[in-house]
C-alpha cells in the first residue's frame, strides 16, 4: 500500500532516481533544508514497502488575478491571490505508471482545500515540464501566462492553474 506523508528529516533520500538528474539532485539536496532550515517549502513522500516511489514539493505562493484564464477571472480583487504552488514532482523511473504520482497530486489537492478553508486559496500553479502538461490537463489544470519566479528551466515550462472549484468537486465525489 502507498502512504504519502510529510518528509522526514531522516528519510533515505538518496539514491532515489526518477532519471531526471535535475529533480534528483533537488530531491537529495535541498528538500531537507528548505523544509527544516529554511521553511520555504515541505515536501510530501510516497512510501511503499519502506521505499521512496515519489515525491512533490509544494510552498504557498499568490498569483494576479490577470495572469487566470479568462472563465476563472471572476470578481476577484485586484490583489495577489493565495494558491499553492506545486514547484517539483517525480515519481521513481521503476515505480512510473502504477498511480504514485495521482497519489502525490491528490494529495496536494487535499492541502490546497484545507488551505482554502484555513487561510485561503483559489487554486494550485505549476510550471509544468512539457513532457507532463497532459498528466495536468487530464485533472483539469489549465495552461495561463507566465508566472513570475517560474524556474528558468530548459526546455521551458507551461504555467498552469486548477482552480479550487474544480479541488473541490473531487474532493466532495472522491472522483479521482
Ligand atoms: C509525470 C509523473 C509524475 C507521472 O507519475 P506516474 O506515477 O507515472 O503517473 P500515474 O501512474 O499516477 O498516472 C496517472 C495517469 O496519468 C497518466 N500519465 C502519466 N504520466 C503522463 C504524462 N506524462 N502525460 C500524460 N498522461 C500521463 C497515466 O497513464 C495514468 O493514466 P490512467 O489512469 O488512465 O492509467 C512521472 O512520469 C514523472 O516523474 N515524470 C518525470 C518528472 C516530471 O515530468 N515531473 C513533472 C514535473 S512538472
Amino acid at each position: 500500500m502507498i502512504e504519502v506523508r510529510l518528509l522526514r528529516p531522516n528519510d533515505e533520500r538518496k539514491g532515489f532516481c526518477s532519471g531526471n538528474p535535475d529533480l534528483d539532485r533537488f530531491f537529495i539536496l535541498y528538500t531537507g533544508q528548505n523544509q527544516f532550515r529554511h521553511h520555504i517549502g515541505t515536501t510530501y513522500v510516497a512510501i511503499e514497502d519502506d521505499r521512496i516511489k515519489g515525491f512533490v514539493t509544494v510552498s504557498s505562493s499568490s498569483i494576479e488575478v490577470d495572469n487566470l484564464p479568462i472563465s476563472r477571472k471572476k470578481r476577484f480583487p485586484q490583489y495577489p491571490l493565495p494558491v499553492i504552488r506545486l514547484a517539483r514532482l517525480a515519481v521513481a523511473e521503476s515505480d512510473r505508471g502504477r498511480g504514485v504520482g495521482l497519489y502525490l497530486l491528490r494529495s496536494v489537492f487535499y492541502l490546497a482545500y484545507e488551505m482554502s478553508k484555513k487561510v485561503g486559496c483559489i487554486g494550485i500553479v505549476v510550471d509544468a515540464k512539457p513532457d507532463s502538461v497532459d498528466f495536468y490537463t487530464r485533472y483539469g489544470f489549465e495552461k495561463i501566462e507566465v508566472l513570475q519566479g517560474a524556474l528558468a528551466d530548459r526546455p521551458e515550462p507551461v504555467s498552469m492553474f486548477l482552480p479550487l472549484s474544480v479541488i473541490s468537486l473531487t474532493m466532495n465525489t472522491k472522483a479521482l
